[in-house]
């Protein structure tokens, strides 16, 4: 039984597999409309969302399956008490394959303990977000030709942002990529992370000024400052807007540079600069959908996929 708990549980072959059949799904959807005929994806998410549960909703019913679940942890039995084993030892005699978010660290992990089905994690807590990972590398890859040699920058809450642990996670293992981390020190990248890097010889550099270092991007990935992961208002409200994207900024980036975001956006890129053509983070969305039924096909295993 293959799982999706973090990047690291797929290969780089895996992921170019996932890759290059997302492509061939948006080149011609239509030759997959059927593929998951009587196949059912459970979305189980106890934490609020648009982009992950919508686009994997999507996904299952573009390639003939249906969906069930809910939106919210107040609307399932979690409610009353019920544990994620004993929820997916149930779920599992109603669905073929499921995506859970969690607001807890680990607990898409704990969902695959007793699981007869895949478990795809769609965010675990401030820990790892692998789907939203998939969709960057298809991005990144379909925008810049290849995933290999480039300077990346992440930029934001690198602490608390699922999105960027899982990024750094999978980009280290192409061969010439190099990281700046622009962040407030109290929002630093976990010290597993940089534990990682420093073992594999990965070269990054943390940095506290993103005009500094913008123009050596390939790819800038700004992040929000995650509100629901702070112990108090106060600390939220100091380092919310640490860093915010406008025009000034985009003038000193490479004209070859891409912006990326895992949305939802709050204040950390002003409106004006989505009029950017390197500005790619809506495009970055809609591929989402086309990676999870890339991904649903493969843990399916699917025949022909
Ligand atoms: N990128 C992402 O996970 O967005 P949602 O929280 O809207 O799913």
């Amino acid at each position: 039984m293959k799982h999706l708990i973090e990047p690291s549980d797929l290969t780089p072959q895996e992921i170019g597999d996932i890759l290059d059949l997302a492509d061939k799904i948006v080149e011609n959807p239509d030759a997959y409309a059927e593929k998951c005929r009587r196949k059912k994806l459970a979305t189980l998410f106890y934490e609020p969302s648009t982009r992950t549960r919508l686009s994997f909703e999507a996904a299952m019913i573009e390639l003939g399956g249906n969906v069930i679940g809910f939106a919210g942890a107040d609307s399932s039995s979690a409610a009353k008490g019920e544990s994620i084993m004993d929820t997916i030892r149930t779920v599992q005699s109603y669905a073929d394959i499921v995506a859970i978010r969690h607001p807890k660290e680990g607990s898409a992990k704990v969902a695959t303990l007793k699981a007869e089905i895949p478990i795809i994690n769609a965010g675990d807590g401030g820990h790892q977000h692998p789907t939203q990972t998939l969709t960057d590398l298809l991005t990144i890859r379909s925008l810049k030709g290849r995933l290999t040699d480039m300077t990346i920058g992440l930029c934001g809450d690198l602490m608390f942002g699922r999105t960027v642990h899982s990024l750094i996670r999978a980009t280290m293992r192409y061969k010439g990529i190099r990281f700046l981390l622009v962040s407030p020190p109290e929002l630093r990248v976990p010290d597993y992370i940089l534990e990682d890097l420093q073992r594999h010889n990965i070269p990054y550099q943390e940095v506290d000024r993103l005009e500094k270092s913008i123009g050596e991007m390939d790819v800038l990935y700004m992040t929000r400052v995650q509100k629901e992961r702070f112990f108090n208002e106060e600390d939220y409200i100091r380092l919310r807007d640490s860093y915010i994207l406008d025009l000034d900024k985009m003038a000193l980036a490479r004209p070859d540079m891409i912006v990326l975001h895992p949305l939802p956006r709050v204040n950390e890129i002003e409106v004006a600069v989505d009029d950017d053509p390197r500005a790619c983070y809506f495009k970055q969305a809609r591929l989402g959908k086309y990676v999870r039924m890339a991904l649903i096909l493969k843990l399916l295993e699917v025949e022909g996929c």
